[in-house]
């Protein structure tokens, strides 16, 4: 009985993956599916799921620099790529809330409630803190390369990579793109859609 009903997640869930190749809005995962904390820490990468990728594995994500105020900093979550530097290595989820920890092991970031046409942003701060836990994540069947990718309110179809305007520019993840009014900091013609891959990382003590 259990293999068929696996057998049976299995097809449908691949049959859940072709549908989204052609049309990227309707991966819509089983509710039991969900998984709102992980055992292990990870970092993310970005795949396409509207354009061929370069690769297999996609573009390695970090946390960018979106601007600072007294005690506190903020960050978007954008490709290594357009922000060549890594300043906290690994990621957790529990209870649906998204942390990021420094070089150091240090946990004083979170990531901010998902919002409809922002990007994936983060608070770091000793003073301030957000309560967002609107994240989880939610398997992949029929896809070889990872098991998990990452969702908000329980979307994990609603990603994109879009480029911003302006110097320095980041190429950073908005949720839900459509959404209106659209967001002037980047022009939707130039966004794409993406699935956010979870790539375990090994406990300290193993590397
Ligand atoms: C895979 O492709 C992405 C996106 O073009 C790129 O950022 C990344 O560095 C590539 N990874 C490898 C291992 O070549
Ligand atoms: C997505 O595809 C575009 C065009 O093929 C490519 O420029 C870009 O690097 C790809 N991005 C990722 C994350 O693979
Ligand atoms: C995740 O990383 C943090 C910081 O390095 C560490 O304190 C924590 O034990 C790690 N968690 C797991 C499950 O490995
Ligand atoms: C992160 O979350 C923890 C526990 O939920 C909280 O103690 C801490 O203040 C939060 N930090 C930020 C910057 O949101």
């Amino acid at each position: 009985m259990f293999a068929f009903t696996h057998l049976f997640a299995l097809c449908l869930g691949f049959l859940t993956f072709m549908h989204s190749r052609a049309s990227p809005l309707t991966f819509l995962p089983f509710p039991a599916d969900v998984q709102r904390s992980l055992p292990v820490n990870f970092t993310i990468a970005a795949l396409n799921i509207t354009l061929p990728n370069t690769n297999s594995t996609g573009a390695p994500m970090v946390l960018g620099q979106d601007g600072a105020t007294g005690g506190a900093q903020l960050e978007v979550l954008s490709t290594w790529n357009s922000f060549p530097y890594n300043d906290f290595p690994a990621l957790s989820l529990f209870g649906g809330q998204l942390r990021a920890f420094t070089k150091r092991g240090e946990w004083i970031t979170n990531a901010t409630a998902p919002s409809r046409g922002q990007p994936l942003g983060w608070l770091t701060s000793r003073l301030y803190h957000t309560t967002a836990t609107d994240y989880s994540v939610v398997p992949v069947y029929g896809l070889n390369l990872a098991k998990y990718v990452l969702a908000a309110d329980e979307r994990a179809d609603l990603w994109s990579l879009c480029s911003w305007k302006g110097p320095r520019g980041q190429t950073t993840v908005v949720f839900d793109v459509s959404a209106s009014p659209p967001n002037s900091g980047y022009d939707i013609a130039d966004c794409y859609g993406v699935w956010l891959i979870v790539i375990p990382t090994l406990p300290a003590h193993s590397k």
